[in-house]
């Protein structure tokens, strides 16, 4: 079998980040989303991999990826000119989708279960024209929603209704066979301007077709916000973080809980609580960092407590007292301003959020 990832799109939800990259490489504990998605499908046992890049953020994203040598598969990229549809994006890989079963995954969608057994029944089970994963959630109105028969076969879907007639949103995992191609070519473009795949789906079930849910038990991350970016941080360090020291920590510093501190990283006078993880050739002095704390690559914490927060690679903090439940995208500095203790200087770019205690 063979499995599509989604990584073009706008990412419009998750700006200022997304202005400068893309949304599927936000880093979740220190790697990028896309990356969960790649080890899952590869826990799968599927090998040929195609990923739907957009032509602003895909030379990133191939950068990032590369040829799959490192999850011992092979990486095909598709460029999607405009994010038309995730049924758009399937046709752009038609080419190399035809010939059989496939898995399609939306790249910036974090599960925390495999998805193994649902790929195989779908491969042995020819009488399924599709499979989709369901979760229940409190705002279906934000997600494809579908009702199901007590069997678990889909009977109606819909996408982002106004009156969602069930709680069970689609996640973003599907399963498909080349059939799916005659769907999208029977659907037009919805009310937001995209050949949604959830109405090629529903064309299946209309024309008779067999199309079959899985719930996900576990729990399930999309990651549209920052409150959600920061969710998934702590969920994926809570479950997944191993303490895993190969850095330099100084005699004077204090480490406790499950923290992650990779090569190169530097820890002076410092303390660190987990779950954390510091990124490579981060250099923490007199600092107090965590729990709940990611701090990318080269990051440079100095007399100042970070907790609960996400810190992008590169950023420099200085003498700030506390920051918490925080976002910081790449190359961000935050210090003392020098001219007036009253006054707030900042230099911030489009779409920021600045929170301040007044
Ligand atoms: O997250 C689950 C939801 O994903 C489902 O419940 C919905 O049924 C499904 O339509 C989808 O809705 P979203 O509005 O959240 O999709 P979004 O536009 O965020 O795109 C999802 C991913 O696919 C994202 O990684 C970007 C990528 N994409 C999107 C479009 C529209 C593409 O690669 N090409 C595209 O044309």
């Amino acid at each position: 079998m063979k499995a599509l990832i989604l990584s073009g799109g706008a990412g419009t939800r998750l700006r200022p980040l997304t202005y400068t990259g893309a949304k599927q490489l936000v880093p979740v504990a220190n790697k990028p989303i896309l990356f969960y998605v790649i080890e899952n499908i590869v826990h799968a046992g599927i090998r040929d991999i195609g990923i739907i890049i957009a032509p602003e953020t895909g030379q990133e994203v191939r950068d990032k990826v590369g040829s799959g040598e490192r999850w011992g598969v092979n990486i095909t990229y598709f460029v999607q000119e405009k994010p038309l549809g995730l049924a758009h994006a399937v046709l752009v890989a038609k080419d190399f989708l035809r010939d059989g079963p496939f898995l399609m995954y939306l790249g910036d969608n974090l599960i925390g279960s495999r998805v193994d057994r649902e790929v195989r029944e779908f491969a042995e089970d020819e009488t399924l024209a599709a499979s989709i994963f369901l979760k229940p959630v409190a705002n279906p109105k934000a997600f494809g929603v579908a009702v199901v028969d007590d069997g678990g076969r889909v009977v109606d879907l819909v996408e982002k209704p106004e009156h969602p007639p069930s709680n069970l949103a689609l996640v973003g995992i599907y399963l498909f066979r080349p059939l799916i191609f005659e769907a999208i070519s029977n659907i037009s473009p919805s009310r937001r301007g995209e050949l949604e795949i959830t109405d090629a789906i529903s064309w299946l079930i209309k024309n008779g077709y067999k199309v079959q849910s899985h719930m996900v038990e576990s729990w399930w991350l999309d990651t549209g916000k920052k409150d959600d970016l920061l969710l998934a941080n702590d969920t994926v360090m809570d479950e997944w973080l191993k303490t895993d020291i190969r850095g330099y920590v100084d005699p004077d510093s204090v480490v406790t809980g499950r923290v992650v501190i990779e090569e190169g990283a530097r820890v002076e006078q410092s303390t660190i609580r987990g779950p954390a993880i510091i990124g490579s050739g981060a250099h923490l002095i007199k600092a107090n960092v965590g729990p709940f704390t990611a701090i990318g690559s080269g990051v440079r914490i100095v007399r100042s407590t970070v907790e609960h927060c996400v810190i992008m690679d590169n950023c420099v903090i200085e003498d700030i007292p506390r920051l918490e439940h925080s976002v910081l995208g790449r190359r961000v500095r935050v210090k003392p301003t020098v001219r007036n203790q009253e006054c707030l200087s900042l230099m911030v770019g489009d779409d920021c959020v600045v929170e301040i205690a007044t």
